[in-house]
């Protein structure tokens, strides 16, 4: 599917939810996340649903806390068609109704794909932190050693955008 198909943008309803942990199960390993040393179950959080037709096409899971919102999970079933844009601008404007002033997310050194994607988003790398994965391993052991293009998977990026604009 090329850009400009429509699409729909929903909160994560518990209709969902089965759906959202086999999405999560899939891609992460586990619907079990690990940001930052401390262990999310990502299917149990709030989130947004992208929607074409009848059909579930994106997810976003995220957590509020402190004044702050973490993107915990975005997956886009059809890359390229605008849905991962569309679920950070909806969990930009959650975030800024919540009284959020920042966005923020981890990723990992492998996935040069989603870092160029979210800085080109209005996100910017906050911290490095090196071979933070040693010790997400021991939490879940589920995650490989290589990951995006056989990249050993070894640091954790932090990005954050700021919603005060
Ligand atoms: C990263 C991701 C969420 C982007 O969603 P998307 O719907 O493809 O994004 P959009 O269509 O809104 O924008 C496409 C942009 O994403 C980037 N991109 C990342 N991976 C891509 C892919 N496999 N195909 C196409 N574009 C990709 C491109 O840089 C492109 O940027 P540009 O349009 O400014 O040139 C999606 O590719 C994905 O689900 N990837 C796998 C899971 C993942 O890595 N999630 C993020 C981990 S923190």
């Amino acid at each position: 599917m090329g850009r400009g198909v429509a699409f729909d943008i929903r909160p994560l309803g518990a209709g969902d939810r089965s759906w959202a942990g086999e999405l999560l199960a899939g891609h992460w390993g586990s619907v079990r996340i690990v940001t930052r040393g401390r262990v999310h179950d990502a299917s149990r959080l709030p989130g947004l649903v992208a929607w074409r037709g009848d059909g579930r096409i994106g997810l976003l899971t995220c957590r509020l806390d402190a004044g702050r919102c973490e993107i915990v999970t975005l997956n886009a079933l059809e890359p390229g068609g605008g849905v991962g844009t569309a679920l950070v601008e909806g969990a930009a404007a959650l975030a800024r109704q919540a009284g959020c002033r920042r966005l923020w997310l981890v990723t990992t050194n492998d996935n040069v794909a989603a870092r160029e994607f979210y800085l080109k988003r209005g996100f910017r790398v906050a911290a490095v932190h090196a071979g933070a994965i040693a010790a997400s391993r021991r939490l879940k052991p589920e995650i490989p050693e290589r990951g995006v293009g056989g990249v050993p998977i070894t640091d954790e990026i932090e990005m954050v955008r700021f919603l005060d604009d």
